[in-house]
């Protein structure tokens, strides 16, 4: 039994807009709209839990109704950190399917694939925890604690990537990964910080092995102002475009058959 846990819960600073990124409209549809309906689509997909931002709950649920998402269950609503969302996540579906896989996806990363989700549900039949990471075309460098403003490492290229999202668990893998931190004053008191999940697990299940699935260049994050541009545009040239939705503007449709070509990388 796979949930997927769709991540709404942030007020995307870094977007910096008076609404939370995850209700912004891309090719005339919420972006989150766009997310919640590949996995509506999904046929591994059994259910779907959405965690919003506090005051925004009515919101999620008018998307869930106008993208006819019946695998939708419940719109939870989300903490004050990623961590602390994901942690309600975890109450939500245990308290209806303490066995089942759970799937955390960002709700800004609209370009996740079937394929993707496909390979993360195979994995799963093998390993307790997937995540989901693409190469890194820039070199990464580590810098310095103190302000980042020096070199201290470059590693290896190769053996880095970025990670991206579904991260996936059996449920009862995560829980206990979480129940771990719980206990730890490093990680309630802030002094180890969580961004994402395989994080935690690898942190405080050091035995779990956490496999990792390839994703795709196209499963990007929308984080900053140029990235609903470049969101836009990819939606022009996904073959998956999906059509117009009724409460587009019109604007889609010419858009599509615009003469346009970005060239990306
Ligand atoms: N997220 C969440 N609950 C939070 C914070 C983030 O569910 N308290 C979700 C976001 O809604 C997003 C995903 O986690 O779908 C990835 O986080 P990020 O891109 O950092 O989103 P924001 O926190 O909204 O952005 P920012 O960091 O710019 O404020």
């Amino acid at each position: 039994y796979n949930v997927a846990v769709v991540l709404a819960g942030g007020t995307g600073q870094r977007m910096g807009l008076e609404i939370p990124k995850q209700l912004v409209k891309i090719a005339g549809k919420p972006i989150m709209q766009h997310t919640l309906q590949v996995f509506q689509s999904a046929p591994q997909i059994d259910e779907i839990i959405v965690a919003m931002t506090p005051g925004f709950t009515a919101d999620a649920e008018a998307i869930v109704a106008a993208a006819g998402c019946t695998k939708v269950s419940r719109v939870i609503e989300g903490g004050a950190t990623r961590t602390e969302t994901t942690m309600r996540a975890i109450e939500a579906v245990g308290a209806t399917a303490p066995e089942a896989n759970v799937l955390f996806h960002d709700a800004v990363r609209p370009f996740i694939d079937h394929r993707v989700i496909e390979d993360c549900v195979t994995a799963l039949e093998r390993y307790e925890a997937v995540d989901v990471a693409i190469p890194s075309a820039d070199t990464i460098i580590k810098v310095d604690d103190y302000g980042g403003t020096v070199i201290k490492d470059v590693p290896r290229r190769d053996l880095l990537r970025r990670g991206q999202t579904p991260q996936c668990f059996r449920l009862s893998t995560i829980r206990e990964a979480y129940e771990l931190a719980l206990a730890d004053p490093d990680f309630t008191g802030g002094k180890v910080t969580a961004t994402d999940d395989c994080s935690v697990v690898l942190r405080y299940l050091p035995d779990v092995p956490i496999v990792v699935v390839p994703g795709s260049e196209q499963n990007m994050k929308v984080t900053h102002p140029v990235d609903v541009f470049l969101a836009d545009k990819l939606f022009q040239l996904s073959s998956q475009a999906p059509p117009p939705s009724p409460e587009d503007d019109g604007d889609y449709e010419s858009r599509l058959s615009g003469k346009t070509v970005v060239v990306f990388g």
